[in-house]
Formats: C-alpha cells, structure tokens, sequence
C-alpha cells in the first residue's frame, strides 16, 4: 500500500516517520509531481496538480478539522475524504473559549490594568445568568466546548444545522430558530466549518440581535465574520468586545483595524492545533479501517461541505 503525504509548508519528516511507524505495511512517501498512483494521502491543502494525477486515490485524509479549502479543489471523484475529528482539538477549543468567557465576565483585564496602576477597586460582580453563551456549531468541538462552559454555570444555547440534544445546552436548529437563539445569547461563539451557508454569518444583522454588550468569539474561520460590521457593532457599543483567532488574511496585517484594537483580543489561529501523535493514530486507524472495508468517522460529505 503506498500512502503519499503532501502537505505543503508542514515539515514532513516527523509525519513520514510516524505514519511509517504506525503502518509498517505501507510505503509512506512525500508526493512528488509525477509520482506513481497511491492507495491514501495525507494532506493539507495540496496543490490541484497532485489530485489531478492520483485520480484513483482511495481516501484523501486532512490534518486538520476544516475542510474549506480542501473542498475548493477538484478532487477525484471515488475517493473518501476524511478530516480530523477531535484528535486533542477539542479540550483545547474548551480551554480557550472558556479563557474568553471568563475573561471577560470577571472583568479581568480591567483588573489587570487597574492592578498595574496600583488600583486597588472592587468591581460589583456580574451574574452569569446575564451573560448566555450562545454557540454556533454543536458538532465534535461545538458540544465539547458547551459542556465546558455548562461546567462554570453559564446559561448555554447551541445552533445548528440539525436537531440535537445535549445535556445543560438549550439546543436550536436550522435557519428557522437562528434568531431565537442569537436573541438568547450575550457571548456568541463561532464553530460552524466555513460553506456557503455560513459564509458571513456573523454581520451587522445577525450580531445586532445579541443581547446588548454582546462579546463575540471567532474560533472557526475568517470568513464568518464581516470585520466592517464588528467595528460598527464595536464603536457603537452594542459589541462590547471580541477575542478573534481566525481572520480573512492569515497572518492578519499590522494595518489591519482589528489588530491592536483596544476591545479586540487577537491570536494566530492557535486555539486548537492540529496534534501530529494523536492524528497519525487517527489516520493511521482510518487507513487500516478504510482496507477492511469498515465505515470511519469524520467522512466529508461533500454535498454538505463540511
Ligand atoms: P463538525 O463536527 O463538522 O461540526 C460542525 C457543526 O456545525 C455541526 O453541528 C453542524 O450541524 C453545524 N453546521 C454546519 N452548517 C451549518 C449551518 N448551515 N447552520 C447551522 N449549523 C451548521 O466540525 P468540528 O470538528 O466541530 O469543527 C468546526 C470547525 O472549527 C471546523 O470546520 C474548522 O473550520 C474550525 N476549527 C478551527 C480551529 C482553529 O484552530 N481555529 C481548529 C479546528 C477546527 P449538524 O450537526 O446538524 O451537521
Ligand atoms: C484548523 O483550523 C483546523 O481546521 O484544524
């Protein structure tokens, strides 16, 4: 079995070595232009080339949990997409989107600027029930970060494509229950994949129906968020602020309004990295599963985008 890995910019020998230990049945090479067909290929955002000329690959397996940009390609027709699903990334989206919330809730960047002037002042303590989380997204790291933020006792709203059920979250479905659940939510937490659906999603109209003082975390993509209508929302006060980790352009300029804005928290797309021991057993695992002809999780549905 001949596995390619093609994953341009990642530092490959640590990924060959590991996918060689963990298959030690398989040929596990870097892709070159020209190279004979594979059974799988491990990838992150490959060039078009490489799935024009491996049109018989089996499964295609991306090392992260978005598959945007991989499904912005043509991709060969038969094979099985598969993504990360969790793969360590989900205790860290819960740390981070829990670190937001508290944060702001208990105010503590006031705390710390105040502390850094000698300040010593009490600020009259906020009740969570007046700060609702709402999180869009209850898939593998939606549900994982609504049970985080259910743990502190905040009010949790989920939304999504489909019906669902979780304990502690009060779940809303489809387009029809947005605006219920968006007016049920102060804290508004992005972890939808990116499709044509949810492009934008975030913008003047849907952040004006947050509750006022409204605090937006984007942990999804850059392209759910309309940066115009967040600075709007900011300057007027309706927004009263946002932690950002995910932007249109990656690194995000300098010049850039949201970066260094004195409401706005930047990181570089960092709140859940892809983890390289525990997705190569994920990939490993799906492989050996996808041989003998056994269903995986994590499968694209291409129909869907996500
Ligand atoms: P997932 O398991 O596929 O979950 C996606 C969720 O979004 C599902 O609940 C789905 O609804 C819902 N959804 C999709 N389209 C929708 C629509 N039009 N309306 C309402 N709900 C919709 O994905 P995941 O593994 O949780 O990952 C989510 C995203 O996080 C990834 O796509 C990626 O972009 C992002 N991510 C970012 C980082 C980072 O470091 N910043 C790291 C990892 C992932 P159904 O349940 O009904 O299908
Ligand atoms: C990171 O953004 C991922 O999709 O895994």
């Amino acid at each position: 079995m001949r596995i390619y890995f093609c994953c341009p910019g990642v530092k490959a020998e640590p990924w060959l070595a590991g996918l060689r230990a963990a298959l030690p049945g398989a040929t596990v090479e870097p892709w070159t232009a020209g190279a004979p067909q594979a059974e799988h290929a491990v990838v992150w955002a490959p060039p078009q080339q490489f799935l024009n000329e491996q049109a018989g690959i089996k499964g295609i397996f991306n090392i992260g949990a978005g598959v945007d940009a991989l499904l912005k390609l043509r991709l060969p027709q038969g094979a099985v997409v598969a993504r990360i699903d969790d793969g360590g990334m989900a205790v860290q989206m819960a740390e981070y989107v829990c670190h937001a919330v508290i944060r702001h809730f208990r105010e503590l960047d006031r705390y710390e600027r105040d502390g850094a002037q000698g300040d010593w002042t009490y600020r009259k303590p906020r009740s969570r029930a007046d700060y609702p989380v709402g999180i869009m997204g209850l898939g593998v790291l939606g549900v994982r970060v609504a049970r985080a933020v259910a743990q502190f006792d905040f009010p949790v709203h989920g939304w999504s494509r489909s019906p669902k059920a979780v304990d502690g979250v009060r779940c809303y479905a489809g387009a029809s229950e947005f605006e219920a659940f968006l007016a049920a939510s102060r804290f508004l937490v992005c972890l939808l994949p990116l499709t044509d659906q949810t492009q934008g999603i975030m913008n003047r109209a849907s952040l004006s129906k947050l509750q006022p003082g409204g605090y937006v975390i984007n942990v999804a993509r850059g392209a759910h968020l309309v940066d115009e209508d967040l600075l709007a929302l900011l300057d007027s006060g309706h927004v009263a602020g946002a932690t950002l980790d995910v932007f249109r352009t990656e690194p995000l300029p300098a010049e850039h309004p949201l970066c260094r804005h004195p409401k706005v928290t930047v990181t570089p797309h960092i709140s859940a990295r892809t983890l390289r021991e525990q997705s190569i057993a994920q990939i490993a695992g799906k492989i050996l599963a996808l041989e003998r002809g056994e269903p995986i999780a994590g499968v694209v549905d291409r129909s869907r985008g996500y």
